[in-house]
């Protein structure tokens, strides 16, 4: 049976020029990047390279990048840190349609005693600057707001976001997850304090990640210990999974434009084709989005069950995010852009690829316009009773 993977939101393959980039770091080249000898300075100079290839896609110093294990902990420690470096600030403010990374780590800290606002958007999923505006005093520390949304793709005004918070002197983080690799993001010229990033979204490995933190910025180390990483994540580093984070970073940064228009060209043809099936609806605004985003629902179709069947059908997608994919209640991010919940449970998220083709998207539409109809019918249909 064909395999169509869509659910490039969720993660993405590691693309093969990434894995030979990291192959000699899994076999011979396995020294501690910290020892002395030849191994290991094999290991730093891998490392070097690969922070300066992050640091030329975001126009930022090498040194302002900490590599950590995921966007999950760069999120942490962007938050959590810039926190306990704080001073008197006691205040953050966010978006309510955050991942849990950065939602649940404010609640968090919420809970230990800042004070936490969370912004609503609009039904696009949008954020209003005049929000932040009116709800910023100079008692914020950190302002952190998403870069793309990694449900319905919707991408925020950074670059005003960002302005507001530095006229109060707040930090302003961005969870870049979505965003890093598939829309430009010049630190510098946007204004961003912090970003975290992670590779296994843009066809590098799992257990990869960075978080830019601009120099100067007060953060505190979440762990303690061998002093790795200036000091801000003691560990002994992931060389392998940071030397495919560097080269899937520098491939996806040199290759976007392409890429992205070869992913909203096939986005548009499938989401265009869905929207032809009676009681279909596209869930946020369909520009300024992620060019590689779909999200729909329709309508008495439930979303999990939809999943579930394509599967079957070889199509490989989701109904929200892949965190909040086991989760009984409906994704907080169809909810903050007003969908009730039935609407919320009848919804499909596709996230196509440059390695996506016509054919799939061909495939794709046979597959999800027969499940819709059939499960329609299949509701429709009432045994006679005995
Ligand atoms: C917007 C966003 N932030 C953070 C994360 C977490 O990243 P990781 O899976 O690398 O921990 C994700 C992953 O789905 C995401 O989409």
């Amino acid at each position: 049976m064909r395999r169509v993977y869509l659910d490039n939101n969720a993660t993405t393959c590691l693309d093969e020029e990434v894995l030979d980039s990291m192959m000699p770091f899994l076999r011979q080249s396995y020294g501690n990047p910290s020892s002395l000898h030849r191994l290991g300075d094999e290991a730093a100079a891998a490392m070097r390279s690969s922070r300066e290839a992050v640091a030329r896609t975001l126009n930022c110093y090498p040194s302002e990048l900490v590599f950590t294990s995921s966007g999950t902990e760069s999120d942490n420690m962007a938050i959590t840190g810039g926190a306990l470096a704080a001073g008197g600030r006691r205040r953050l403010i966010t978006s309510a349609v955050e991942h849990s990374a950065v939602l649940d780590t404010c609640h968090h800290l919420a809970a230990e005693g800042f004070e936490l606002t969370v912004l609503p958007v609009d039904e696009g999923g949008s954020l209003d600057p005049a929000d932040l505006e009116r709800e910023i005093s100079d008692d914020v520390l950190l302002v952190t707001v998403m870069a793309a949304n990694n449900v319905i793709g919707t991408l925020q005004p950074l670059r005003e976001l960002a302005a507001i918070a530095a006229e109060h002197g707040a930090l302003f983080h961005t969870d870049a997850v979505q965003g890093y690799g598939r829309m430009p993001l010049d630190v510098r010229d946007l204004g961003i304090d912090m970003l975290s990033l992670s590779a296994h979204k843009l066809h590098g490995p799992k257990g990869a990640g960075a978080l830019y933190v601009k120099e100067g910025s007060p953060v505190r180390p979440l762990m303690h210990g061998g002093g790795q990483e200036g000091g801000l994540r003691p560990a002994t580093e992931n060389v392998p999974g940071i030397v495919g984070l560097g080269k899937a970073a520098a491939l996806a940064v040199e290759n976007m434009d392409a890429r992205n228009r070869h992913t909203a060209r096939l986005r548009d043809r499938l989401l265009d084709g869905l929207l032809e099936i009676d009681g279909a609806h596209l869930n946020g605004h369909r520009s300024p989005r992620l060019a590689n985003n779909a999200h729909l629902r329709f309508d008495g179709v439930g979303g999990t069950d939809l999943v579930l069947r394509l599967s079957d059908e070889g199509v490989l997608a989701s109904t929200a995010s892949a965190c909040s994919a086991s989760s009984p209640s409906p994704s907080h991010v169809l909810s903050a852009i007003g969908l009730d919940w039935g609407q919320a449970e009848s919804s499909l998220r596709l996230g196509l690829s440059h390695h996506t083709s016509d054919e799939d998207v061909d495939h794709a539409l046979e597959a999800i316009t027969r499940t819709v109809t059939s499960m329609r019918d299949a509701k429709r249909f009432n045994p006679p009773s005995a």
